[in-house]
């Protein structure tokens, strides 16, 4: 019997609103590092890319349709709404390259050109 489960439940809805995205957010931050600025060469910063990149990238994941040994198991967990709402959330965040001090290994051009963007496809 689940009949507590019913009853009383608190469970609501809350899709769209800015504390769910937050939340799926932060799984991000693992890999692509705190408000998507990547903390090293090997990950692209995802914070401050357009929209329709982010979004675009994310569902050609998701159906396979481009290929990512990361990303394309991962962002299978995600409806396109919250895909959509991820790509939002991102593209409002300040851009910041991996090195935002530039040394002669690293500069924010290099950075910018991480990007996946700028890789042939
Ligand atoms: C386990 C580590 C990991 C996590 C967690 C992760 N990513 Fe990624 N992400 C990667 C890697 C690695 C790449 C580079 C793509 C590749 O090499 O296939 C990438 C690339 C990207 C790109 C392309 C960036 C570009 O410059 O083209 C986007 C957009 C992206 N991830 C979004 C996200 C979002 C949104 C989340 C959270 C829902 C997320 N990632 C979580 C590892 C991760």
């Amino acid at each position: 019997m689940h009949k507590g489960f019913v009853a009383g439940s608190g469970l609501r809805f809350t899709v769209g609103a800015s504390r769910p995205t937050e939340n799926l957010a932060n799984t991000c931050n693992n890999c692509h590092g705190m408000n998507g600025v990547s903390v090293g060469p090997s990950m692209p910063s995802i914070g401050g890319l357009s929209e329709a990149y982010l979004k675009n990238i994310m569902l050609q994941w998701k159906s396979g349709e481009r290929y990512s040994a990361t990303m394309g198991r991962l962002i299978k967990g995600y409806s396109d709404e919250q895909i959509a709402a991820l790509a939002t959330h991102f593209s409002k965040l300040p851009w910041t390259p991996w090195c935002s001090r530039p040394t002669p290994a690293c500069s924010p051009r290099q950075g910018r050109q991480r990007s996946l963007r700028d890789l042939p496809r």
